[in-house]
């Protein structure tokens, strides 16, 4: 049996129902995070936490439950589910209420669920990398709160897999912000730039961990906006997410970035970041790339 978390309780996931007037389903109003697990082991779980209270916050909704709680329930639900490497989703909602744009008033409690995917890493596009398109930012000012409304990001990932390719990069007229689900590296004269964290991208923790091995690496690292003309002529292209962990970017467009392969960079920081991995969660047995 799978089981899922809802509202503080481990249940048959079958059994895990929301209301049609749960304010997450209508308005998408509530905010979500994906946490990886390598080994049954959460990465990067506090940051993750962490992100997912101050979305909530962002947004005013108190989730019902600490950080110590929430760790607890997630460990226990990923022993039930004998997840050993895959993905958790949760997501806490505004909870139920008869529909009105307006918050509800009183006493109504949000609506907290988890539940485990099974899924292993990505290595042939690790390995070989990926290609993407550019798209224009169509999305809204806020996009560093993790909500569930993601209609922007969708329309840009499904244009991007209707044209071969596994990510949009967005930007907003001249400036890159970031993909559809993932945060946008170059590599220029062995720097790595990525945008600056504000209200105009995710702060993703990938992107977080992969500046800090930058730094403990001595590699060069400027977090600031960079342009699509810097994005064209950049000597590597890689992108980062909870599940894409370090993934080379070799074409744009239909143009290849430098000779079309994963850049050297690209590659140390691939290997930075495994060891990260297998420091938090234990060696990574036949995953290697
Ligand atoms: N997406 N930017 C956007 C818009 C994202 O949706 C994501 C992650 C990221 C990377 O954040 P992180 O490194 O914390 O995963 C950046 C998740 C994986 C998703 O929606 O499935």
């Amino acid at each position: 049996m799978e089981y899922a978390l809802l509202n503080g309780e481990i249940i048959d996931r079958s059994e895990a129902k929301v209301d049609v007037e749960d304010r997450g389903y209508q308005f998408g109003d509530g905010v979500y995070e994906v946490i990886r697990v390598y080994n049954g082991k959460m990465f990067t779980l506090t940051e993750h936490l962490k992100r997912f209270a101050n979305s909530a916050e962002s947004i005013g909704i108190s989730i019902p439950f600490s950080i110590v709680e929430l760790t607890e329930m997630l460990e226990e639900l990923l022993l039930k589910n004998n997840l050993q490497t895959g993905n958790i989703y949760m997501q806490v909602t505004r909870g139920t209420a008869p529909r009105n744009h307006l918050f509800p008033t009183g006493n109504v409690p949000p609506t907290l669920v988890a539940y485990t995917i099974k899924g292993v890493r990505p290595l042939e596009n690790l390995k070989s990398g990926v290609k993407a398109i550019l798209t224009e930012d169509i999305r809204w000012l806020r996009c560093d709160i993790k909500s569930l409304n993601l209609l922007g990001n969708l329309l840009a990932k499904q244009k991007a897999s209707e044209q071969g390719c596994f990510e949009a990069i967005q930007h907003r007229g001249q400036d890159v912000t970031e993909g559809s689900s993932s945060n946008i590296f170059i590599v220029k004269n062995g720097t790595v730039i990525t945008h600056e964290s504000n209200h105009l991208i995710l702060k993703g923790i990938t992107k977080d961990v992969i500046v800090d091995l930058c730094k403990k690496n001595n590699i060069p690292v400027l977090e600031r906006t960079f342009s699509l003309a810097e994005l064209g002529e950049a000597d590597e292209v890689f992108l980062s997410s909870t599940t894409a962990e370090v993934m080379p970017v070799i074409e744009i467009d239909g143009n290849k970035i430098k000779s079309g392969n994963p850049g050297p960079l690209t590659r140390n920081l691939q290997e930075f970041f495994k060891k990260e991995i297998e420091k938090q969660c234990g060696v990574l047995v036949n995953n290697g790339i």
